[in-house]
């Protein structure tokens, strides 16, 4: 990484922090190029060494006025499942539109892709732990941009000889993450009396902590032999979401005065058990997730000063 110049689409955003910050410290050329649509001014600047631009990636004069690159971590999307399928033309701008933009950026500059694709492409897996091979089967608009983003990727490696690597994320947390960890905390620090969780709390997700991501994401970005490969980064075990708030609970020590309830129906789109196949991100890159979910929600919730 050292002397590479690297420019972070999303940066803003959680895991594009915890990427960028990482990078700076192998790197002085780190650029973090986000249009603070979700990202935050605080993520840019707890990163200060990395330069930041605030710029959209439908933008593609500004995107390509920047200097050349050697990789380009693609990060920037439309993250919201629910929001895909309310608003699929404004998805698929952002995600499939977008990611085209990127990579003719990548293109123009002969830079590396590093991209961050989704479970999402699986759709309601039929095959568990659900391997890179299970294929596209995307159940949500959002997914389906995903596939686009992925598809668009290959066909650059294929025509243009443009190096890519496409990672597919399971559900990833930690600190300043959002979600349904975050979800839990918030509700339970206005009422820890009572929790409604959205669904019927049997959904299952294989959460990873964003430090083990971040670590796969550096290795991918370095090696040589990954290219127009695809893989799984998770935990590679999945946990439902009663589970989880079983987990939220003993921790706070509430597990016998809270009532956690249900709302039985979840947002169009939402997708029934993630649980990643992540064997060959073991095999071939030696990547071991490390952090398990007891500890991060014990790092979250210290992070927070919950008291209850
Ligand atoms: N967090 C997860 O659990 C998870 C799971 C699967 C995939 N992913 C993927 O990982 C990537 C990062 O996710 P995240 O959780 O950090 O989300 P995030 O919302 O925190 O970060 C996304 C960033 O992209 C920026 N952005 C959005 N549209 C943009 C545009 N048009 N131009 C420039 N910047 C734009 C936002 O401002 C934000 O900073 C996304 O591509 C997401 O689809 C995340």
């Amino acid at each position: 990484m050292e002397g590479k110049k690297v420019l972070v689409t999303g940066g803003a955003g959680f895991i594009g922090y915890h990427l960028c910050s990482k990078l700076s410290s192998f790197t002085d050329n780190v650029t973090i190029y986000d249009n603070l649509s979700s990202g935050t001014m605080q993520n840019v600047k707890d990163v200060p060494k990395a330069k930041f631009v605030k710029g959209d990636i439908l933008d593609l004069k500004t995107l390509c006025e920047q200097p050349k690159q050697d990789l380009i971590y693609h990060l920037a999307a439309q993250v919201v499942v629910g929001y895909s399928m309310e608003n699929p033309l404004a998805d698929f701008e952002t995600n499939a539109k977008g990611t085209l933009y990127v990579l003719e950026k990548a293109r123009k500059d002969d830079a590396k892709v590093v991209f961050a694709s989704s479970a999402a492409v699986y759709g309601n897996p039929t095959v568990f732990p659900t391997p890179e091979s299970y294929g596209f089967h995307p159940f949500s608009c959002y997914g389906l941009s995903k596939v686009v983003g992925e598809q668009y990727c290959q066909m650059y490696k294929e025509q243009y000889g443009l190096e890519v690597v496409i990672t597919r994320f399971a559900n990833v947390y930690g600190l300043r993450c959002h979600g349904v960890i975050h979800d839990f905390l918030d509700k339970l620090a206005k009422n820890p009396d009572k929790l409604e969780m959205l669904g019927t709390g049997q959904n299952c997700r294989d959460f990873v902590h964003v430090s083990d991501v971040v670590e796969a994401l550096l290795m991918l970005g370095d090696r040589k032999d990954v290219n127009g490969e695809v893989y799984n980064l998770g935990l590679g075990k999945t946990t439902s979401v009663l589970e989880l708030a079983d987990m939220i609970l003993k921790i706070l020590n509430l597990q016998n005065r809270t009532e956690v309830t249900t709302t039985g129906v979840s947002w169009q789109g939402d997708v029934t058990k993630i649980w990643f196949d992540i064997t060959k991100a073991k095999k071939e890159l030696g990547w071991t997730p490390k952090v398990t979910l007891e500890e991060s929600i014990k790092e979250v919730i210290a992070d927070r000063k919950i008291k209850v």
